[in-house]
């Protein structure tokens, strides 16, 4: 078996008594859409921010890439080309759509002063690559013809392919999402797994939590199942369905989300 681009081993995360990730541990093969699902209250976006560094595990170990990312701040693992969205999408409402993608660009000269001021043609150059990578990104997604409205303006689904768009351009190996499809139209969900689909063609790695089963059968290879902070199974989307403590566990675990 080759080495998966992303290994979290007995990761660990408790917020005063409870154990929201308790001794959790996952891959996910390069190239891959992989999943994660669990009842409401699994740890599964608490997992998400031990992965993208927005928390900083109790214990336990983050590989990406075969490097140990564990504890490093957000900003860096972005760097290195891990990145995530938000369960309730987040983006500037105030801003244009291009600017909130705009935003996400890497290592821009015009933030630093020595360049804009020695090199301003270079600055300019950059900056009409940069906005031309972001328009395509932005015609990937179906927003090119949005991209000078407010990003306030957006549907909630739209919002949510603003924030994978804002993702892309930060040109990522590996994009960890959170509930892309809860609370979009069935219509733009099902646009929304074709543009996974092509990113995915195109070399990103995919870790997805989502409670639309439809989404993650279509989409995924393998899935993870965790439930009230730990591990419960994994499997192709077609073994997890039929897997009775799966079910035992969803049954148990209260209502399914959906916000
Ligand atoms: N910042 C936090 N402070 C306190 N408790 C939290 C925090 N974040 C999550 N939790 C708790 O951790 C558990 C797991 O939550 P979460 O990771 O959001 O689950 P899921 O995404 O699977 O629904 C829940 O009991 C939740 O209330
Ligand atoms: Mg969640």
């Amino acid at each position: 078996m080759t080495t998966p681009l992303l290994a979290a081993t007995e990761l660990c995360k408790s917020f005063g008594r409870l154990p929201a990730v308790n001794h959790v541990s996952l891959t996910v093969a390069a190239g891959s859409i992989t999943g994660l699902i669990g009842p409401n209250g699994a740890g599964k976006t608490t997992l998400f921010n031990l992965l993208a560094g927005s928390l900083r595990p109790d214990s336990g170990q983050v590989l990406f890439q075969n490097q140990v990312i564990t504890g490093l701040p957000q900003h860096r693992v972005v760097r290195r080309g891990l990145v995530r969205t938000f369960q309730v999408a987040r983006v500037f409402s105030r801003l244009s759509v291009l600017e909130n993608v705009l935003l996400a660009a890497p290592g821009q000269l015009g933030e630093q002063v020595w360049p804009l001021w020695l090199q301003p043609q270079r600055v300019a150059q950059q900056e009409r690559q940069l906005r031309q990578e972001a328009m395509d990104i932005l015609a990937s997604v179906g927003l090119a013809a949005k991209a000078q409205d407010y990003a306030g303006a957006l549907s909630g689904g739209q919002r949510k392919l603003l924030e994978m768009a804002r993702a892309l351009m930060t040109r990522p190996q590996l994009m960890l999402l959170d509930e892309p499809a809860a609370g979009v139209n069935p219509t733009l969900i099902n646009q929304m797994c074709e543009y996974i689909q092509a990113w995915n063609q195109a070399g990103i790695t995919f870790l997805i939590i989502e409670h639309n089963m439809d989404v993650i059968m279509s989409l995924c290879q393998q899935v993870w199942v965790l439930a009230e902070g730990k591990n419960l199974a994994v499997g192709t989307p077609g073994e997890i369905q039929t897997n009775p403590t799966v079910l035992a566990a969803y049954l148990g675990g209260g209502e399914e989300e959906q916000k």
